[in-house]
């Protein structure tokens, strides 16, 4: 599916970005699902909140649940301290995740398929392992901000294999908090684990844990990746990247899939896991 340019383009910057990758077709059944599963939603006094600035917003034990169901989570500026909605419920929700590519027939759809597979062996995943999928919203002008990460603090693996499948299903812009990368910054000195999202699965609790003191990309070593609808950008578990809060009239909306490869070891520790009632499949 690659040729050599992007190949080498990849190993390179630790992204590619793959116009037209799913059809407009595609996006809006996609979009069209994910409104229906907020329709459907029913908030309740509990209902949990979602901020990459504070994780405490959201309940260890409901973002546990998350991994083997389809959850709705608010924008953190969308209700109050007392669980009152602010905007209307079709403009309050953040995200919808992390199991929509297994537990939804349309996302199961859109996130397994052979361009999938093809792709995913050519980025060197052998046995591709699908963890968690999101639905994410970047609402207008309530949409936050999500600050400088790498998605392998909390994918763990040895060796390091997380890759992101991010796909646009509307257009990615400036205005509506498109995606930052530092290019190449998953390699060389710069390209080491910053921060650990570490589960104690026995009491249920989860902390972000310092591992290395290399700061986050300047503003100078950040680049923007506006892109059309149907695009899809691929980046590395060690990639730091990052998006803006939108603030624009216009939603942003993108799916995410986190794949590792079965052949590394996944750590125990990681948030996410999966029994053998519920086993992680791969992306055929
Ligand atoms: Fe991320």
């Amino acid at each position: 599916m690659l040729d050599t340019s992007q190949t080498a383009a990849w190993h390179d910057t630790g992204y590619l970005v793959l116009p037209g990758f799913k059809s407009l077709a595609d996006c809006a059944a996609a979009m069209a699902r994910a409104h229906a599963l907020v329709e459907a939603f029913e908030p309740d006094a509990g209902a949990s909140r979602f901020s990459t600035r504070d994780r405490s917003l959201v309940a260890d034990a409901a973002l546990l649940a998350s991994a083997a169901t389809v959850q709705c989570f608010f924008e953190e500026e969308a209700i109050d301290d007392a669980g009152k909605l602010l905007v209307p419920k079709s403009r309050a929700i953040n995200k919808i995740g992390h199991a929509l590519h297994d537990l939804d027939a349309v996302f199961s759809a859109f996130s397994h398929g052979p361009e999938l597979a093809a792709l995913a062996a050519d980025l060197g995943l052998q046995a591709p392992q699908v963890w968690q999928s999101q639905l994410i919203f970047k609402q207008p002008h309530i949409g936050g901000e999500v600050g400088w990460h790498q998605d392998a603090s909390f994918f763990v693996t040895a060796p390091q294999t997380v890759t992101t499948f991010w796909f646009a299903l509307e257009d990615a812009t400036l205005d509506n908090g498109c995606l930052w990368v530092e290019a190449g910054g998953h390699r060389g000195p710069r390209g080491v684990l910053r921060e650990q999202y570490v589960c104690d699965h026995a009491a249920g609790t989860l902390r972000m844990q310092s591992l290395n003191a290399t700061p986050w990309p300047t503003t100078a070593q950040a680049v923007p990746l506006p892109v059309a609808a149907g695009t899809l950008v691929v980046f590395h578990g060690l990639l730091p990247h990052c998006s803006a809060a939108n603030r624009s009239a216009k939603s942003r909306l993108a799916y995410t899939l986190h794949v590792t490869d079965g052949q590394a070891a996944y750590a125990p520790e990681n948030w996410l896991q999966r029994g053998g009632e519920f086993p992680v499949r791969g992306l055929g």
